[in-house]
């Protein structure tokens, strides 16, 4: 999917999401906000620039944010990495040190939420097998897995997300393009519940996507950014290992550095970045660079993404040296999770008259 292409859905979604921006200002209280990330690797510039800072800066607007490790989706496509435990470590290191604050805001892995995981099974109730296999996300995961075959968890991990949200009552997910068809399996989860099982008096809400107003950025490949497509830059990178990666980016050999992202994919990516990471326009960037041609943008890109997150890596390091208190930051949001998620199962037991 490239930036410039979005379908109709994606587009009212976009502008859905300008909306909510004016509400969100007005009424921060009354939003709940949720999003994550699969624990397979160090959280990318793609993840910061489509998902991340929205988190950030709507938690300082003052919406309560959930973030979740969801540990059981990062087994859709991999045997259990024998570190998970230094990844889940790591995300949440990679959380505080771009300022998700652990006193206002919730972290917790998925895995260790018993009654959110149950909540999957009246979940999955509500959807067709039809309706799960048509997510083109899944597809492409699946495709680009390589996958022999196809796990239940894999095909059915849309639903397990519409669990992550919907079990802390979350109206509002702040997530990149990728994420729009599973949000939408949410909503109809949520809308499904309601006609059910609590008719005329709704009891989950619909959450509603937040789009970053970023355009998804490629990998240096010129491949989606992802984690383990080895193409991605980590935030935590250092300045040098920045270097390396952006060095060895797809470009082209036209002198003459334009922004045009559907004739120069890769070019636009860059440009892209590096306006992002300096708070510029990817035009503004093209104009500067002229005639001196991709060697010349890239370095452009490698000094606006060392500098952008210069202050971030160092936090990181020092969070990095403290395993203890990432586990228990970890620890504090997992018991604040789960008195919410048992609330929510009981709630939904009762609704679907299971009392016995
Ligand atoms: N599917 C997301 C990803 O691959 C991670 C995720 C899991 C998520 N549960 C979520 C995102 C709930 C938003 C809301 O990155």
């Amino acid at each position: 999917m490239s930036a410039t292409t979005l379908t109709r859905s994606q587009l009212a979604s976009r502008h859905r999401a300008d909306a909510l921006d004016a509400r969100i200002e007005q009424d921060p209280a009354a939003f709940r906000m949720l999003s994550g990330d699969r624990p397979t690797g160090a959280l990318h510039v793609g993840h910061y620039f489509g998902s991340l800072h929205n988190r950030v800066r709507l938690q300082d607007a003052g919406i309560d944010l959930f973030v979740v490790i969801a540990d059981y989706q990062a087994m859709t496509d991999r045997v259990v990495p024998p570190d998970l435990p230094d990844l889940v470590a790591g995300l949440v290191a990679d959380y505080l040190a771009i300022g998700i604050d652990p006193r206002r805001s919730t972290i917790f892995a998925h895995s260790q939420i018993a009654a959110l995981n149950q909540l999957l099974l009246p979940f999955l109730g509500l959807v067709s097998v039809a309706e799960i296999g048509r997510n083109p996300t899944v597809k492409d995961e699946i495709s680009a897995a390589g996958l022999a075959t196809v796990s239940g968890l894999m095909f059915t991990y849309p639903v397990h997300q519409a669990a992550d949200i919907l079990f802390c009552h979350a109206n509002l997910v702040p997530v990149g393009l990728d994420q729009l068809p599973h949000l939408e399996i949410t909503r109809t989860v949520a809308r499904r519940f309601n006609e059910r099982y609590s008719p005329g008096r709704p009891y989950f809400r619909e959450p509603e996507a937040l789009l970053s107003a970023a355009p998804l950025l490629l990998g240096t490949d010129g491949q989606k950014m992802s984690k383990s497509r080895n193409n991605s830059i980590p935030l935590r990178a250092s300045a040098d290992e920045t270097a390396r990666l952006l060095g060895k980016a797809k470009t082209d050999a036209e002198k003459v550095i334009s922004f045009e992202p559907q004739r120069r994919p890769e070019v636009a990516n860059l440009l892209s970045l590096t306006a992002l990471c300096r708070g510029s326009t990817p035009e503004e960037v093209a104009d500067e660079i002229g005639n001196r041609g991709a060697a010349a943008l890239k370095a452009a890109a490698i000094d606006a993404v060392n500098e952008r997150f210069a202050e971030v890596r160092a936090r990181r390091a020092e969070l990095a040296a403290d395993p203890g208190y990432l586990r228990t930051v970890l620890a504090a949001g997992n018991e604040r999770a789960t008195a919410i998620a048992d609330d929510t199962l009981r709630a939904v037991r009762e609704l679907m008259n299971q009392r016995y």
